[in-house]
C-alpha cells in the first residue's frame, strides 16, 4: 500500500525491463508512473507533477536528451536521473550540463537506486518549497515597498501641498491689501470723478471676493498639510461640519449658486481622518455647484446619523451624468470639463479615501435633472461590513 500522499517518481525508459524493475523496485514507498517514450513522459509530466524523473538516455525517436530539454523548458526545480548504458560516459556528462541532476549506469543496483531515488525526490521538494517561499517573500516585500511609496508620497504630497499654500498665503495677502487701498482711494475720488468710474467699483468687488477666497483655500490647505493624512481616530461628525461649509461657501458665491445646508450629525463619531474626510466631502460638493447653472441652480447638503452609518448626501439639480461618464467616474484623470477646468482626480480621491473609511460613495442621477452623491461611513464600533 502506498501512503495517500505519496511522492511520485516517473519512470521513461522505451524498454519494458527496466521500466518494469523499477516500478517494483519503488512501488512500495511511492507512486510510480511508467512512461515508453519522451513525449508520452513529459505529457505525464505536466499532468502529474513527479518530484523525480529517471529517464533513459537511449530511446528511439527522442533520445533522453531532447527529453531533458523539453522537461528543464517546462520544470527546472523537479531532478532528473539519466540511465546510461555501460560506455556512454560522455552522453552522460552532457546531460549533467543539461540540466540533469545525476546519472546512474545500468544495469543499476538496487541500493544505489533506492538511496538516489530518496535523495533527489528530497531534493525536488525541498526545493519546491525553496522557491514558493522565495515567491512569498517576494510578494510580501513588494507589497511592502508600495505600501512605503504611497506612504511617503501621501506625506511628501501634504507637506508640498502646504509649503504652497503658505508660499500663496503671501502674494495674495498683498493683492489684498491692494484691493483695499484701491476701493479706498476710489471712495475719495468718487465725487469728483462721478460717472466716469463707470463699473471699477464693481470689478474691484469681484477681485477682492476672489483674492479673499483664494487666502480661504490656501489657509484649508495649510491645514491638510499639517494634519497627518495617514492618522486615523474617533472623529466626530459634528466637528466637520462647519468646515464642510467654511469650504463651499467661497465656491458657492463665486459660481453664484444657492447652497443649502441641512446637517444634523448628532453625536456620529466615526474611525477616521479629518483633513481626508474634508477633502473627500470637498470634492463632491465642488462638482455639484459645478454642475448647475444659476440662477435656478441649486445644491443641498445634507447629513444624518442613522442606525450603523452617518450619510452626508450631495444634492444637485445640474446636468446629470450620462452613463458613460458614470462607468468612468472614480477613475484619476477622467473628466469631461474643458482643459484647465478640471483634473478628473477629484472623485478618484474621493472614492479612494471613503473606501479607506470603509465606507461607500453612491451615485444617483439623471441627465438634465440632477445628482445625488451620497457619503455612507460606518460608525465608529460597527462592524465595517455591515456599512458596505
Ligand atoms: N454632480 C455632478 N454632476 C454632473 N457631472 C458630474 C458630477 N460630479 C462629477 N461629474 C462628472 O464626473 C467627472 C469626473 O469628476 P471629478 O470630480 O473626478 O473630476 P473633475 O470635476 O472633472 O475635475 P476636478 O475634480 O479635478 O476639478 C466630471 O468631469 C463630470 O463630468
Ligand atoms: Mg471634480
Amino acid at each position: 500500500m502506498i501512503a495517500a500522499a505519496a511522492h511520485k517518481v516517473l519512470v521513461i525508459d522505451d524498454e519494458l525491463g527496466p521500466r518494469e524493475s523499477i516500478r517494483f523496485l519503488l512501488k512500495r514507498e511511492y507512486e510510480v508512473l511508467c512512461a515508453e517514450s519522451v513525449d508520452q513522459g513529459v505529457a505525464m509530466m505536466r499532468e502529474a507533477n513527479p518530484d523525480l524523473i529517471i529517464m533513459d538516455i537511449r530511446m528511439p525517436r527522442k533520445s533522453g536528451i531532447e527529453g531533458l530539454r523539453e522537461i528543464r523548458e517546462y520544470d527546472k526545480h523537479v531532478s532528473v536521473v539519466m540511465l546510461t548504458g555501460y560506455g556512454a560516459l560522455e552522453t552522460a556528462q552532457e546531460a549533467l550540463r543539461l540540466g540533469a541532476t545525476d546519472y546512474l549506469s545500468k544495469p543499476f543496483d538496487t541500493n544505489e537506486m533506492l538511496r538516489a531515488v530518496k535523495r533527489y525526490v528530497d531534493r525536488t521538494r525541498a526545493e519546491r518549497r525553496r522557491v514558493g517561499m522565495l515567491e512569498d517573500l517576494r510578494e510580501v516585500n513588494t507589497r511592502l515597498v508600495n505600501d512605503l511609496a504611497n506612504k511617503d508620497q501621501q506625506a511628501s504630497m501634504a507637506q508640498s501641498t502646504a509649503e504652497i499654500a503658505h508660499d500663496m498665503r503671501n502674494p495674495l495677502m498683498i493683492v489684498s491689501g491692494y484691493v483695499e487701498l484701491l476701493t479706498n482711494q476710489l471712495e475719495d475720488v468718487r465725487e469728483e470723478v462721478g460717472d466716469r468710474l463707470g463699473s471699477t467699483d464693481d470689478y474691484l468687488e469681484v477681485i477682492g471676493q476672489n483674492v479673499r477666497r483664494c487666502c480661504e483655500l490656501a489657509h484649508m490647505w495649510q491645514k491638510y498639510g499639517k494634519a497627518k493624512l495617514n492618522e486615523f481616530g474617533p472623529t466626530a461628525v459634528a466637528d466637520i461640519i462647519e468646515d464642510i461649509v467654511m469650504g463651499a461657501a467661497p465656491l458657492a458665491a463665486s459660481e453664484d449658486v444657492d447652497i443649502n445646508y441641512d446637517l444634523q450629525p448628532g453625536d456620529a463619531v466615526i474611525n477616521g481622518n479629518k483633513a481626508q474626510l474634508l477633502r473627500a466631502i470637498h470634492n463632491v460638493i465642488a462638482n455639484a455647484i459645478q454642475a448647475v447653472t444659476p440662477p435656478d441652480g441649486h445644491v443641498q447638503v445634507t447629513c444624518r446619523k442613522h442606525e450603523v452609518t452617518v450619510d452626508i448626501v450631495v444634492a444637485d439639480n445640474g446636468c446629470g451624468i450620462m452613463p458613460e461618464v458614470l462607468d468612468h467616474i472614480f477613475e484619476p484623470y477622467y473628466t469631461t470639463k474643458e482643459a484647465g477646468k478640471g483634473t478628473g482626480l477629484g472623485m478618484a480621491i474621493t472614492h479612494r479615501i471613503i473606501e479607506e473609511h470603509h465606507g461607500r460613495v453612491q451615485i444617483d442621477t439623471q441627465p438634465d435633472e440632477g445628482t445625488t452623491v451620497t457619503i455612507q461611513l460606518p460608525l465608529e464600533g460597527v462592524a465595517v461590513s455591515s456599512a458596505a
